[in-house]
């Protein structure tokens, strides 16, 4: 049965699910359109008397990323309300974070029974998560409706977990909300249905975009010893900034000491600044690499300001301070899939050390360059992106609305097709 005008306050409950670092940053936007949603429907209903969509809203952080440095620092600079939930799942192989995750979260939908749960990004925590909800049906018949935020993305790579965790993700959505034009094509591709398809932008950059000017307050730049004295001016030393962590460049020690071989010749040009994730950290210490690469600095502190031929390693970062040195680096290498797109926001050359890219609109624009993981590949790709301009054209609805967007889309479903009919 179709309900009328607006849904009854009590009729929409959303549980969102974050697990790891990137996981913040794209659902931070999401909450704040959810308030600004009651907010406008509050305003209206104040107005005249019409039924209000007033929607319920339910954080559950798995626990996947434990540091304060992975997860509370992202907490606090996104200004993300206290986790209604934590499962405190923390580390362990892939089958058993996923199971663990699987196991503590079904109770938790069966407590809620929320009618819609968002899941976003690539990670164990979100493949976890939507599979208990696509398995789960209630006493009363229905089940939760799953929404997947960055649908689609594909490397064509199925020996990296995070592609397995977006194709199964996306198979077992009923909302797919998409970040780029090969997201909608990969999915129709896959055969699922365009009515469920949604191309909204990217909640990352939303997150980008709203603290920009926050983050250039940051002190992270003297902190690092990379600002020097220019007349009477400061300027910012040139440098270039590093991130790795995917296990097919740090978990092989042939390919790991490539990269970093890469990166001592980089820091002949310019210093180095790698914020270490603690995956990369323990494979450090494990292949005992340390003495391979002239380090300098061993924690969020460099002893001296750094300089041609150092490759400093420095605590992992908060958003703030990470966003800060991406937005002043002359260049960024990486592994990450969010940086590729951060970079292409920004118009900060990016050398991505993969071979493939799930992310194609970030080469396309001309910002990213993909390098593959040999030494001399990855030099020859940053020299190129150091003498290469490009355009600053920002790809498609990358214009810090795409959270309003998705809540605007999920009020119009519920609204039109009326809850029930969606839940069962
Ligand atoms: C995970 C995601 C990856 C994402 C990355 C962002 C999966 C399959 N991978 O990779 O897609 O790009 O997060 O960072 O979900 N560790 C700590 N403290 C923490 C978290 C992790 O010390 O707070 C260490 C543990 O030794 C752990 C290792 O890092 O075993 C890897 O953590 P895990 O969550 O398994 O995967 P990531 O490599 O972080």
């Amino acid at each position: 049965m179709l309900r009328t005008k607006w849904l009854r306050t009590e009729d929409m409950k959303i549980l969102s699910v974050v697990g790891a670092r990137p996981n913040f940053m794209k659902i931070a936007p999401i909450i704040r359109a959810i308030h600004l949603k009651n907010r406008t429907h509050q305003g209206l209903a104040d107005r005249d008397s019409c039924n209000p969509t007033i929607i319920s809203h339910i954080l559950v952080h798995t626990g996947q990323h434990y540091d304060k440095g992975m997860s509370d620092a992202f907490f606090r600079d996104l200004d993300l309300p206290a986790p209604d939930i934590f499962l405190g799942v923390g580390s362990g192989t892939h089958a058993v974070q996923t199971s663990e995750i699987i196991r503590r979260f079904e109770p938790i939908l069966l407590d809620h029974q929320p009618d819609l749960m968002i899941v976003v990004g690539d990670v164990n925590s979100t493949v976890a998560c939507a599979m208990v909800a696509a398995k789960l049906t209630y006493e009363d018949g229905k089940r939760t409706f799953i929404a997947h935020v960055e649908a689609g993305l594909r490397s064509f790579d199925r020996s990296m977990p995070e592609e397995i965790n977006r194709i199964v993700t996306d198979h077992i959505s009923d909302l797919l909300f998409v970040t780029e034009q090969s997201g909608v094509d990969n999915l129709k591709r896959e055969g699922i249905a365009a009515e469920k398809i949604f191309f909204v932008g990217n909640t990352m950059i939303d997150t980008l975009l709203a603290f920009r000017d926050l983050a250039a307050q940051s002190d992270a730049l003297h902190t690092l010893g990379l600002v020097e004295p220019n007349g009477r001016m400061q300027s910012t030393v040139p440098y270039a900034l590093v991130t790795l962590h995917r296990p097919s460049n740090v978990d092989n020690r042939v390919t790991f000491l490539e990269i970093l071989k890469a990166l001592k010749k980089i820091s002949e040009k310019m210093p180095v600044i790698f914020p270490v994730h603690p995956r990369t950290r323990k494979q450090i210490a494990s292949f005992q690499v340390a003495n391979s690469a002239t380090f300098n600095g061993n924690g969020s502190q460099i002893d001296a300001r750094p300089g041609p031929g150092d490759l400093c390693l420095i605590d992992p970062l908060g958003y703030l301070d990470f966003l800060c040195l991406m937005s002043k680096a002359r260049i960024v290498l990486t592994d990450s899939g969010g940086i590729q797109e951060e970079t292409t926001c920004l118009g900060v050359p990016c050398v991505t050390i993969r071979r493939n890219t799930e992310r194609p609109v970030t080469v396309a624009n001309g910002t990213n360059i993909l390098s593959g993981v040999e030494m001399q590949s990855i030099v020859d790709a940053s020299n190129e992106q150091l003498n290469k301009t490009f355009s600053r054209e920002l790809p498609e609805c990358w214009d810090g609305n795409a959270a309003c967007r998705i809540i605007d889309i999920i009020v119009e479903y519920f609204k039109v097709k009326g809850i029930d009919a969606y839940r069962s």
